[in-house]
């Protein structure tokens, strides 16, 4: 029998409360007056259905090292909508022992829907982790950001979810215009005196097509600076970094044994399967091509074909070397720990390699101390320092041979429903 590789599965819940104007995920503003009971059932329906054509596509021979309900806001899920999907795919391949299974909750959804019993009966459905989009705990601050919430119902859900599970994270967002250091130091030292095992700080970054992109082009307000980025960045670091937080991750900061394991496998290059709209997936076929998959984006194009019906893939293509070397980059050196490249050489062959990467950029940006090549038992890694990481963007642009750059622009997150081409 093959042996169990391990596979994490990405969930996607499309629909939002409302749509913030940073936001340039796969979401959309609920219809008024909601969903209805008839729209959501045949949304899970579909997820279930595409869960049962991936374990017909031999699912059943890996094992499940995560599950990850991403958004849009999936803490608008019913528990028993939850419970339905999870069931579906524990019986169709085992779930490993450590199996981390997280939910993303949205403070609003959490306190207006459903109330402070939520979070025991996702535990009760089999989630033990939670990720909460705080965003900041100032009014002032959440009210530019278009939030829904406010800081005291941002707090309360912290309060309520650090009750119930041990692994709890918390985004928030810095660089807003007006915002000085040391009241975002004050914010992160009063999440991290909380308690929170995990803190994902993104600097706030403006997306084409989202209301801020027309602000900012209209002059109605000015994006910090680059250094004022940079100096968040470096306080990020040194805060996080007394409470203990390992920066794992360019935006990613974890205890020990708190890392997420479902964003971490995505990094490092494992398999995934992403259900739901506009998902992506990167999976190994029996035969050993890597596959890279992506569903219908819009919840109306998603629902309008069947799993199995053939067309409800948007793409489903073999990823091509070179296009496989470049998204090892763009994840792997986003992790302290980098990337290894003696694998990544002997998967795809020197000679690609050479097609796709400028060594000349790779051994300036070591001279000026901003990557590094270590050599392992195992083999030779690459990694980005910890002077380089305020880099990132600009020293990928320029490893990547121009030709060859994805026609993506590299962003400051990644996210499953995100890593495509
Ligand atoms: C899918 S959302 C999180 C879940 C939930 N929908 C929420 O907003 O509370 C993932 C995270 O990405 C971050 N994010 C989204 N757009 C961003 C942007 N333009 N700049 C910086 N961070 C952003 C936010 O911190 C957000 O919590
Ligand atoms: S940030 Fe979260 S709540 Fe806001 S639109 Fe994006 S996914 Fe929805």
């Amino acid at each position: 029998m093959a042996s169990l590789r391990p596979l994490h599965i990405y969930v996607h819940w499309p629909w939002c409360k409302a749509k913030c104007p940073y936001c340039d995920f796969n979401s959309h503003a609920e219809p008024e007056g909601g969903l209805g009971p008839e729209l959501r059932a045949r949304y899970i329906r579909h997820v279930i259905d595409e869960i049962h054509w991936w374990r017909d596509q031999s699912l059943g021979q890996r094992s499940i090292a995560s599950i990850f309900f991403g958004g849009g806001t999936p803490s608008l899920m019913e528990p028993a909508e939850i419970a339905s999907i999870i069931h579906a795919i524990k019986r169709s391949a085992p779930l490993s022992p450590e199996c981390e299974l997280t939910l993303e909750c949205n403070p609003t959804s959490f306190l207006e829907d459903y109330g402070q019993g939520y979070f025991q009966e996702l535990r009760d459905v089999g989630i033990n982790r939670v990720s909460i989009g705080v965003q900041g705990l100032r009014d002032d601050w959440l009210a530019f950001l278009g939030r829904t919430h406010h800081a005291a119902g941002a707090r309360a859900t912290l309060d309520a979810a650090l009750r119930i599970f041990k692994q709890v994270n918390a985004d928030v967002i810095y660089g807003l215009p007006g915002q000085s250091i040391k009241d975002y130091e004050e914010l992160l030292k009063s999440l991290a005196r909380q308690g929170l095992t995990h803190l994902a700080a993104y600097q706030l970054t403006i997306e084409r097509n989202t209301a801020f992109w027309g602000q900012v082009r209209r002059g109605e307000w000015k994006p910090v600076s680059n250094d004022t980025e940079a100096n968040f960045f470096e306080a990020t670091q040194a805060v996080l970094g007394g409470f203990g937080y390992e920066n794992y991750e360019i935006s990613n900061f974890a205890q020990p044994e708190s890392r997420c394991r479902h964003n971490l496998g995505v990094w490092r290059g494992e398999d995934y399967l992403g259900v739901g709209a506009g998902a992506h997936g990167r999976i190994t076929l029996t035969g050993g091509q890597r596959i890279a998959t992506t569903t219908r984006k819009t919840p109306e194009a998603y629902l309008a074909h069947r799993p199995g019906e053939g067309q409800h893939f948007l793409s489903f293509e073999p990823l091509n070397p070179s296009r496989a070397i470049q998204e090892r980059l763009f994840a792997g050196l986003r992790l302290s720990e980098g990337i290894d490249i003696t694998d990544l050489e002997k998967t795809y062959g020197a000679a690609v390699w050479g097609h796709v990467i400028d060594m000349t950029e790779f051994k300036d940006f070591s001279d000026m101390g901003w990557m590094e090549s270590c050599i392992t038992p195992l083999g030779t890694r690459w990694r980005v320092t910890p002077e380089g990481w305020s880099r990132l963007d600009a020293l990928l642009g320029r490893l990547l041979k121009p030709e060859r750059i994805l026609g993506r622009e590299v962003g400051v997150r990644i996210h499953s429903d995100e890593l495509s081409a």
